[in-house]
């Protein structure tokens, strides 16, 4: 890049999320509820999906742009046949240094060893608890609990150079009782379990306030099992706090996005499967990408997708977990182009 490109926050543009597949094999409650999430529910159909020529196109216009990190999300990422050729192709893009993936981990010991060899760098799996009635009732009633635990086992043999993380989000009076039991299964293993406070994202969740512990509440109660000190932050905007067991079992991190928000620092663009493109988590409206993509000739089109971000990312004012705290809620609109139905973008499009 030459001259970075910044929001009207004169934040910089880094970190580029990319949803491969809105399916998943879980029904979490919180973000796919079977209620909805039936047999009949119509999810994409492989056309309308980005092809991995078009999320190539995509990633090589924001490095282009500055990004620096990818991240594989879904739904379900690894859902997505042949994901470990997509991840080679991402990883020989000039200026990418890290590509990342988000999954809930049941198909990892399948795949692990493939994805390692096509480059991702790190792995991050899904998982907010390790007792089997709670993983079932969390995950949707799934009984897979054993598979995801051998699925981390199988990435940490593969010696994925960033290493393996947990994230657990964490809902009073569903799993937080299990934090500590969670903890212990992971010190020592060299995993960096994250706990993460449970945020208002998408429309079917239910959200209340009341639902979320925060991480000073569960510092306070670690702190007293396991005693810890901080550690500093890896890079600016960084979105996860870092704490070290003192007696060296290892690292863990808090992601207090609800009650120490960190939009100041947010340098991160999410693309759905189907090409939408969201500035933020909270957005109610992406940016159609796919329309650019398969608009007439691809070399044409590549300049047009690079000034659309430009042009996206220059207009960028979000900041909606700032806001939540300032008792200033944006309200959700009602239109939202070719997404979901109303409100929210839906997490399952996006990849959290
Ligand atoms: P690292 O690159 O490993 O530091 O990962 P990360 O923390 O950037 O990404 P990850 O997908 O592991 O994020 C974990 C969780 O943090 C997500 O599932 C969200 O709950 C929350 N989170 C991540 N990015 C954002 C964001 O931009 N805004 C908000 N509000 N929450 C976020
Ligand atoms: N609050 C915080 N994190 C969430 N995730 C899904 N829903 C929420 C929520 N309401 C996280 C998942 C996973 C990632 C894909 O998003 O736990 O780590
Ligand atoms: Fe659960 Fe993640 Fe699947 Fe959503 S995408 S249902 S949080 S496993
Ligand atoms: Fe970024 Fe939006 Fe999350 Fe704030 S709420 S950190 S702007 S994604």
């Amino acid at each position: 890049g030459t001259t970075p490109l910044l929001d009207r926050l004169g934040r910089p543009l880094r970190d580029l999320r990319i949803s491969v597949m809105d399916r998943c094999n879980f029904r979490c409650p919180y973000c796919m509820p079977e209620s909805t999430y039936h047999e009949g529910f119509h999810f994409l159909a492989p056309r309308e999906r980005l092809d991995f020529n078009e999320i190539e196109r995509v990633a090589r216009a924001a490095s282009a742009l500055g990004v620096t990190k990818l991240r594989l999300t879904g739904g379900e990422p690894l859902l997505r046949p042949g994901l470990a050729e997509l991840v080679a192709r991402l990883a020989g893009i000039p200026g990418i240094e890290d590509v990342a993936l988000t999954t809930n981990g049941v198909l990892l010991e399948r795949h692990a060893p493939m994805l390692r060899a096509a480059g991702l760098s790190r792995v991050t799996v899904s998982l907010d608890s390790i007792d089997p009635t709670v993983f079932a009732r969390m995950s949707g009633g799934r009984p897979d609990l054993d598979a995801v635990l051998g699925g981390i086992e199988t990435a940490r043999g593969a010696g994925f150079p960033g290493g393996i993380k947990v994230n657990t989000v964490v809902q009073n009076g569903v799993n937080a009782a299990g934090v500590p039991e969670l903890l212990a299964y992971f010190r020592h293993t060299g995993v960096v379990v994250r706990l993460i406070e449970y945020m208002d994202v998408g429309n079917r969740n239910g959200w209340a306030h009341a639902d979320v512990v925060t991480s000073r509440t569960l510092l306070e109660q670690i702190d007293a099992l396991w005693p810890l000190e901080p550690l500093s932050p890896h890079y600016r905007g960084e979105v996860a706090r870092r704490w070290r067991y003192r007696d060296g079992a290892g690292e863990i991190g808090f992601i207090s996005s609800v009650s120490a928000p960190f939009c100041g620092a947010c340098s991160r663009a999410r693309l759905s499967s189907e090409g939408q493109l969201f500035t933020c988590l909270f957005a109610t409206k992406g940016t159609d990408l796919r329309t650019i993509l398969r608009d007439g000739d691809p070399g044409d089109n590549d300049a047009a997708l690079r000034q659309a971000l430009t042009r996206i990312w220059h207009q960028r004012t979000d900041r909606y977990s700032e806001q939540r705290g300032e008792g200033d809620r944006p309200a959700p609109l009602a239109e939202t182009g070719n997404g979901p139905k109303a409100g929210k973008i839906e997490m399952h499009y996006i990849g959290g």
